[in-house]
Formats: C-alpha cells, sequence, structure tokens
C-alpha cells in the first residue's frame, strides 16, 4: 500500500459520501437512502442507491458498488491512488508525498515523459513546417486537410535522417533509458539509440488533460507497416485511450461516434462532426467502452463496412452493450471510411448518416440477412433460425416480440413460425440452464466443470459472507476468530481480506465495510457490498455466523470425507480399509448432526 492505511481512511471519512455523489447523480431521499440513476449502466428507473449511514453505494442494476473512494475511481476511471489524491484535494488534505520511494521516482518519470514528448511533438511540427517537410505538407493537403486543422490536432513530420529527434533530446541532457522508455527511441543493432520515427506523418496523441501521451506515425506512401505507434509506456496504455477525446467531450453534442482510425477523426472535426473519437485500430476494451459511457449518452459506432470492419463492430458492441452504452451503428457505403466520405460528400449527408444509424438487434439481423440470398426456401429457413438464434438472446421480451413482426414482415418469413422458433430457443435455455452438462456458462466452462468448482466457489461465498457480518457486527470477533482462525480460510482473497480485518479489530476494535473496502480494487468491493445487500439486514446475527460457521465445517468434512473414499479405492490392505471405512462413517454421523442444526 502506497499510502497509510489511516490516511486513506482519513480521506474516506472527510469525503461524506452522499455530497460526493450528488455531484454526479441526482439523488433522492427514501426512507434511510438515496436513491438515483445509476451512472454505470443505463437505465430509466433507478436501481443505484447510496447508504449515509454505511457510506457506501450499490447498484441492484449493475452490482457495482464500494466506498466514496471506489465510487470516483468508477466514475473518474482512475487509478486508486488518483482517486485518493482527487478526494484528498476535495476536501482539502494534503496528502503526505507519497511515502513509497518507487513511485515518487515513477510519478518524476511519468512527468519526463510527457515533458520528452511535448518537445518532440514541437519537433515534429517544425520540421514539417520546413524544408524538409515539403513533401508532407503537400500529401496532407492533397487529404484535403487545412492549416489550422494541422495546428489544431499538432501534426508533424519526422525527418526521414536516422536519429534526428534523438540527437537533438541527448543534446538536451534526456538520459538515453529515459528515451528508450518513453519509445521516442530505439536501439539500434550496432548499439546506437535511434529515432522510432523516421521519415513519416506524426499524430500526438492527447490524454483528457492536454497532455502529449504518444504518438502514431503514418508513411507517406503505400509502404508497410502504414502505422508505427508508441508502444505502451508509463504514460501511454492503448488499451485506455481514445483518440480524440481531449476535443470531442467538449462538444456540445452529447453522442461520441467512434471511428477506427487518426484520419477519420481529423476529417469529421474538420468537417465539423466534433464528437468523433478513435479506438486506433484496435478491438474496444472495457476500458474504452466505460469511457465513453461516460462522456456521452449515446454511442455511435462507425467503423468501415469491409468484413474485417463488420466483425471489429460486432465485438465493439458487445464491449459497448456491457458497459452499459446506448448504441447505434452508422451504416458506411460499401468501402468508404468516414474520412473519405465526409471528404467527398460533405457533413451534411454525413450527418444524414448518423441519423440512419440503426440499432443494435438490427445490425445483427442486418449481418445475418446478408448471409443468405433469399432465392430458395432453405435460404429462408436458414435465416429464419438465423434470426430465431438472434431474438432469443434479446433479453427484453415486449422488444421480442415487436421485432419479430417486424422482421418477419421484411424479409417475407411467416410471423407465427419465427415466433414459435424464437419460443422454442427460449425454452430450452431455460432448462438447459439446469441440467445439460454440455452449456457452458459466460466463462465457457462446461457444466461438470462448474459443479467441481462448486465447492470452492461455496468456500468463498460462505467465507466472504462472515467476514461482511463480522464488519456489520465487531462484536463478534471472538466467536469467529476462535472458530475460523487466519489459517482456517480456504479461498485465497477471503483470507487476504480476513488478515486485514482481523489485524484492525485486535488493534482497534472496530472496522465498518465502506473501511475494509476502501483500498480494495472496484471488483472485490462490489463483491463485498453486494454480499452485505443481498442477505439484507441480518436480524439475528449470531445466528447467522453460527449457521455459516456449521456450513464451513461441513464443507471441510466433506472434503475430508471425499479424500477417504479415493484412499479407499486404492488401498489393498483389507485392515486399513476397514479403519477408514469406520472413520467415514463416524465423519458421516457428524456431519449429520452438523445438517441438523443448520
Ligand atoms: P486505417 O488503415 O483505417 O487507417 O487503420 P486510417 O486512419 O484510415 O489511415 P489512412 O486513411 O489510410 O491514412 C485504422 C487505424 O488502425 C491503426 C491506426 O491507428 C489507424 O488510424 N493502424 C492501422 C495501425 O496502428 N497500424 C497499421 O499498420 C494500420
Ligand atoms: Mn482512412
Amino acid at each position: 500500500m502506497l499510502y497509510p492505511e489511516q490516511v486513506i481512511e482519513e480521506v474516506r471519512l472527510r469525503n461524506d459520501i452522499i455530497e460526493v455523489v450528488s455531484g454526479y447523480v441526482k439523488l433522492e431521499r427514501k426512507g434511510r437512502s438515496y436513491w438515483g440513476l445509476c451512472p454505470f449502466h443505463s437505465e430509466k428507473t433507478p436501481s443505484f442507491h447510496v447508504e449515509p449511514n454505511k457510506q457506501f453505494f450499490y447498484c441492484f442494476g449493475c452490482n457495482k458498488g464500494g466506498s466514496v473512494i471506489q465510487f470516483i475511481m468508477n466514475i473518474e476511471n482512475l487509478e486508486f491512488v488518483d482517486a485518493l489524491k482527487l478526494l484528498a484535494d476535495r476536501a482539502g488534505i494534503a496528502l503526505p508525498e507519497s511515502e513509497d520511494p518507487k513511485e515518487r521516482e515513477r510519478a518524476r518519470r511519468r512527468k519526463k515523459i510527457i515533458e520528452l514528448n511535448r518537445l518532440a511533438a514541437r519537433f515534429f511540427f517544425s520540421s514539417l513546417a520546413g524544408d524538409n517537410g515539403l513533401e508532407a505538407r503537400n500529401y496532407l493537403y492533397r487529404r484535403g486537410l487545412s492549416d489550422k486543422t494541422i495546428r489544431k490536432f499538432g501534426l508533424g513530420y519526422s525527418p526521414a535522417g536516422w536519429d534526428e529527434l534523438t540527437r537533438m533530446l541527448l543534446e538536451n541532457k534526456y538520459p538515453e533509458s529515459l528515451l528508450l522508455e518513453s519509445g521516442l527511441s530505439v536501439r539500434s543493432k550496432s548499439g546506437e539509440l535511434i529515432d522510432r520515427f523516421r521519415g513519416r506523418i506524426m499524430f500526438p496523441i492527447f490524454n483528457i488533460r492536454g497532455n502529449i501521451i504518444g504518438f502514431g506515425g503514418r508513411v507517406l506512401d503505400g509502404s508497410m507497416p502504414k502505422y508505427m505507434n508508441s508502444p505502451d509506456t508509463p504514460v501511454y496504455n492503448k488499451s485506455r485511450e481514445l483518440y480524440g477525446l481531449n476535443y470531442a467531450r467538449t462538444s456540445s453534442s452529447k453522442r461520441l461516434l467512434i471511428v477506427e482510425g487518426y484520419m477519420d477523426v481529423i476529417s469529421l472535426h474538420q468537417a465539423g462532426i466534433d464528437f468523433a473519437v478513435a479506438s486506433l485500430g484496435t478491438a474496444l476494451t472495457k476500458m474504452q467502452g466505460w469511457i465513453l459511457k461516460k462522456y456521452s449518452e449515446e454511442v455511435i459506432i462507425a467503423y468501415d463496412s469491409d468484413a474485417a470492419g463488420r466483425a471489429a463492430t460486432l465485438r465493439g458492441l458487445e464491449i459497448l452493450e456491457e458497459a452499459g452504452c446506448n448504441v447505434r451503428v452508422l451504416i458506411m457505403p460499401e468501402g468508404k471510411d468516414p474520412d473519405e466520405y465526409v471528404r467527398n460528400n460533405g457533413p451534411e449527408k454525413f450527418k444524414n448518416l448518423i441519423d440512419r444509424a440503426i440499432s443494435l438487434l438490427d445490425y445483427k439481423i442486418m449481418v445475418r440477412r446478408n448471409m443468405h440470398n433469399l432465392d430458395t426456401i432453405e435460404d429462408k429457413l436458414k435465416l429464419l433460425n438465423g434470426i430465431a438464434d438472434i431474438l432469443s438472446e434479446h433479453d427484453n421480451p415486449i422488444e421480442r416480440e415487436l421485432y419479430a413482426k417486424d422482421y418477419a414482415q421484411k424479409y417475407g418469413i411467416s410471423y407465427e413460425s419465427l415466433q414459435e422458433e424464437v419460443n422454442k430457443r427460449m425454452s430450452r435455455k431455460n432448462r438447459a440452464g439446469g441440467y445439460s452438462a454440455s452449456v457452458r456458462d459466460r466463462r465457457g466452462r462446461t457444466l461438470a466443470a462448474q459443479i467441481s468448482e462448486d465447492s470452492d466457489i461455496r468456500y468463498s461465498e460462505l467465507e466472504h459472507m462472515l467476514l461482511v457480518i463480522l464488519c456489520q457486527e465487531n462484536r463478534f470477533f471472538n466467536l469467529i476468530s476462535e472458530n475460523y482462525g487466519l489459517e482456517s480460510y480456504k479461498d485465497k482473497k477471503a483470507g487476504e481480506i480476513a488478515r486485514k480485518l482481523y489485524r484492525k479489530l485486535e488493534e482497534n476494535n472496530s472496522c465498518v465495510l465502506a473501511e475494509l473496502v476502501s483500498d480494495m480494487d472496484p471488483g472485490s468491493a462490489s463483491y463485498l457490498v453486494r454480499l452485505s445487500q443481498t442477505k439484507g439486514e441480518i436480524k439475528e446475527p449470531e445466528k447467522a455466523i453460527r449457521q455459516i460457521l456449521n456450513k464451513l465445517a461441513i464443507l471441510k468434512l466433506e472434503d475430508q470425507q471425499k479424500q477417504t473414499i479415493e484412499r479407499i479405492k486404492n488401498e489393498q490392505d483389507g485392515e486399513v480399509r476397514q479403519q477408514l471405512g469406520l472413520e467415514f462413517s463416524i465423519r458421516a454421523e457428524r456431519i449429520a448432526e452438523l445438517k441438523k442444526m443448520i
């Protein structure tokens, strides 16, 4: 931990969760808690609530929860340390300079890399303006970019020599290690540092705060690779960034348009479509999904219409949906990308495409539709089945019916048979959830694998539950620690949490759930808060605790029984087998007794 626990706790206590959350979500008081529309997924009726007395938030819709610190981590998309800093600032607490010398060094290097990037961007920019930049300049003009746009996006040119930037930086006394770490230089085979980017149009990548965190560089001709990009560095992580967001976030539009490339973003902005961002050729990540969700009310995805683009669109859609975005798909005419389209047809035509963007479901069906040409009955049947597959995965029953009607009419298939096919699939799915061993869960595990993991999951859940109750009812510390010492924990995470909680309770006799989760990752925090919610207020805590302890004891005994059975199977010696059999039946009795007590 980078900061002492007392500091984290002080930051938490000095930031009332109701006040902080109110800055982002309109909350309404109902009884003892406050309710509002969840900022982490889209919804029409509030399932997000904040408990002032317990100082935590929880959403029944998306299961996110935690203390004020996780709230800030989630909503501002910050790492723990940065969330802590934000809240410390807000409450006027001066955080001690991080005590960890490693962390201080890292912070210093991050600053230096950003400084280096700024110098590099200036260097590229002036070399674009200079004599050697003529060809690059003409290239950009040919692609329709104005000087104003070039300046706005800080475009530049990396000279074709081997080490012009590197030499300039070394002359300015920046150490080799930093040049390498920033990704601006690479070590050549002969051991010298040379420029990573040579003879390329340079696109600086800005973060939200307007710092330059990396670069993309495009060749001027058809050579490969077309683009070269900064590697991940201490300031740049490509799965978290969206190119153009520094501008798009200030757009008056509540939408974000997501495109593939640098040039798409730049062209669109120049054409006045100032809410475009790019995922830079990589598959969209969850993190990017959250960011898009945070900065927009609607996300429109405008990837190329080729096969790769379609596949990327489908994957992207899943991610965006999971992140809770309202998504629509813009259909690009065959073979065009947004840059070409807007340049050839103008902003108004492009805006028409935006207006005509279609829903997720429509898009899936359209992709499916294009797989068949509907001349034969067989094709129609295939399409019917395909549509039924897609519809049966759609959660909302009313929409399912409306869409089914619509599609049946549109594609000339019978509504009744489509409906029947959908129903068949729905009931098959429900049944399969219970019985079929070949059905896989979200993580792709078969039912058999799920069952064998079952006892691990039960340990994990019971142990976490025990800890949650202990947080609510500190006075039962002795009962719990005597019956279930730290060495008893089978689940690794629960064990770690127990270590922390037991220590706090020994030291200061108190610890509340919000405190316990404060320095956890948002996922673990949500899990604990969810456990504390699903069981509601525990009326008879002692009874609940004893029950859990009982269940855990039964699980352990059952594990031992399994081992004994294995040993009996493999044992040759009759006497030993008898002995094992005796052990087995004694334990079986004990288990039966314990089960009666539950
Ligand atoms: P595109 O090939 O669509 O690039 O790749 P573009 O931006 O439209 O470029 P132009 O119009 O040909 O100049 C989309 C994005 O994929 C990444 C880049 O981020 C690019 O903007 N990419 C592509 C790479 O990183 N490397 C490559 O070799 C190609
Ligand atoms: Mn392009």
